[in-house]
Formats: structure tokens, C-alpha cells, sequence
């Protein structure tokens, strides 16, 4: 099957919707209605997959993790899976941000039970293009698998490099399409034809899942969003392609311009 063409987007554009403001009411319309089965469709449809890509992605920043007096931020959080990965890996106070309210609620159920040495993690419910966080306020700032729903990818970035403090670091988790001769059409079927099938049903929620894909395919290549990163000044800019190439870790350093 043939993916449709990929094309760089300033950012996510669910069908019929027209402008920024409309496209960011069906993102967090979508999210707040699949929250109640999201973790359940999460391993379901990842195979469990993604609890590695939040491991590895933790094991990266243990150096700021492990540190009391570092502040992360977890951006689209979620149901927290990524912040409590990142919570359990330290001591570091962890903020887990997200705009839709069912989605924290999910979340602060699960952080309520965290046991650790570290402040418990602080939830807030806040648009990622839009932070209620001064400049220059966070060590690491993480985002898995949230930064292709944002409605302006350059916002996005510019938001995180403004919280950042100058030499604070920045990991987004993001799914790819893979590129193999074997991969590449095996996931584009998974992706645009199963997926959105699995997705409905056990959702229950009609054209949910269909979004994903869509999404996927909007998202800028690995290289053009790498570009992105660098463009806007993140230096040491990394990419680490994980199972396959379906998701990528990107990486990188807010030093001044
Ligand atoms: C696919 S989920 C990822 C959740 C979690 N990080 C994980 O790894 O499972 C995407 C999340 O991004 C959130 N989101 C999308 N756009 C957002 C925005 N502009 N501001 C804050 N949260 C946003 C959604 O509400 C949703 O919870």
C-alpha cells in the first residue's frame, strides 16, 4: 500500500478542521474522549513496545534524574507513563503537564500511588504551546509520543526552549514510518489499515484512531524535524531510531544563541 505523499506541515491538522484553534479543540476533544481505554490501546497496539521507548529514553537523562535539585518537565503527558518512568529513575521533581483534563485525571490516580524518595510529581494542566512556566525554569524538558499533535511544531519548540534554563536538555519521542524494504510496508499497513480498525473498536469512540496515522504521516521526516530542532537552536542534536525506526528519540541542548 501506498502512503500518501509526506509533506512538512507547520502542524497537526485533524480533517475539517480549519485554522490552529479548531485543530487544537479536536486534539484535546480526541484525547479527553480516548483517555478512559488509552493505556489499554497503548500496549495493545505497541505490544507493549512502548513501555521500552520510555526506558530508554529515561536511561538517557539518569545524569539529571538522579539530581534533587533538577526540575523535568513532561510535556503531554498524558496518563503519566513517561513522567512516572521518569520519577522512578531519580529524585528530580517532575511536573506532568497535558490540556486534557481526563487524561490528568488518569494520570493523578497513578502518580497518587508513586512511592519514592523524591517531592512526589506536580500535575498541570496546560496547552504545550502555551506554558504557565516562567523562562528558563526547567533542566529537561521530555515529550513521548505528544509533539505531533501540537498544532504548531516551530511553537512548540520555541515554548520548550523557552522554559529551558541554558544548558537544560530536551527529548521528544516521536513514531516514525520505518524506511526498510521489509518494515516500510508491513508498518504502513499496521498503521493505516489495523490500527485504526483495533483502535475504534476497543475505544468505542468512531474515528478515533483513525487521526493516528494521519498524524504520523503529517509529521516532518527524521531529518527535517532534526533540522527544525537545530534551526531553532538546540545544539548536540541527536536521533535515535528505535525498533525498526517506528518511533525516534530526538535529543538536544539549549545553549545560547
Ligand atoms: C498520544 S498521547 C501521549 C501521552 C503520553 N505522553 C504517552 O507517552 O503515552 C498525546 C497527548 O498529548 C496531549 N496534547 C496534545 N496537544 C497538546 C497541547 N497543545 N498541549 C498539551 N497537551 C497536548 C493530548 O491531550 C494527549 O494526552
Amino acid at each position: 500500500m501506498k502512503n500518501p505523499p509526506r509533506q512538512s506541515a507547520p502542524g497537526a491538522q485533524p480533517q475539517g478542521t480549519t485554522d490552529e484553534a479548531s485543530a487544537s479543540r479536536y486534539v484535546r476533544r480526541l484525547f479527553s474522549d480516548i483517555a478512559p481505554r488509552y493505556d489499554l490501546l497503548n500496549h495493545l497496539l505497541s505490544f507493549q513496545v512502548d513501555r521500552y521507548w520510555r526506558s530508554v529514553t529515561t536511561r538517557q537523562f539518569r545524569h539529571l534524574l538522579s539530581n534533587p535539585a533538577a526540575r523535568v518537565l513532561d510535556l503531554c503527558c498524558g496518563t503519566a507513563d513517561l513522567s512516572l518512568a521518569l520519577a522512578r529513575r531519580g529524585s528530580a521533581q517532575v511536573i506532568a503537564s497535558d490540556f486534557s483534563h481526563p487524561m490528568l485525571t488518569i494520570a493523578r490516580h497513578k502518580l497518587n500511588k508513586l512511592q519514592r524518595d523524591g517531592p512526589p510529581p506536580l500535575l498541570a494542566e496546560a496547552d504545550a504551546l502555551q506554558l504557565p512556566f516562567s523562562d528558563d525554569s526547567f533542566d529537561l524538558v521530555t515529550c513521548a509520543f505528544g509533539f505531533r499533535n501540537l498544532v504548531n511544531y516551530g511553537a512548540g519548540l520555541q515554548e520548550i526552549w523557552r522554559v529551558l534554563r541554558t544548558g537544560g536538555e530536551v527529548a521528544i519521542l516521536e513514531f516514525a514510518e520505518p524506511t526498510g524494504p521489509l518494515m516500510a510496508p508491513l508498518y504502513s499497513f499496521y498503521l493505516h489499515r489495523v490500527l485504526p480498525a483495533i483502535g475504534e473498536r476497543v475505544s468505542g469512540v468512531r474515528g478515533s484512531y483513525s487521526y493516528l496515522p494521519g498524524s504520523v504521516d503529517r509529521f516532518p521526516s527524521k531529518e527535517e524535524f532534526s533540522e527544525q530542532m537545530r534551526a531553532i537552536g538546540f545544539s548536540g542534536s541527536g536521533r535515535r531510531e528505535l525498533t525498526w525506526g517506528i518511533a525516534v528519540l530526538y535529543t538536544g541542548k539549549k545553549t545560547a544563541r
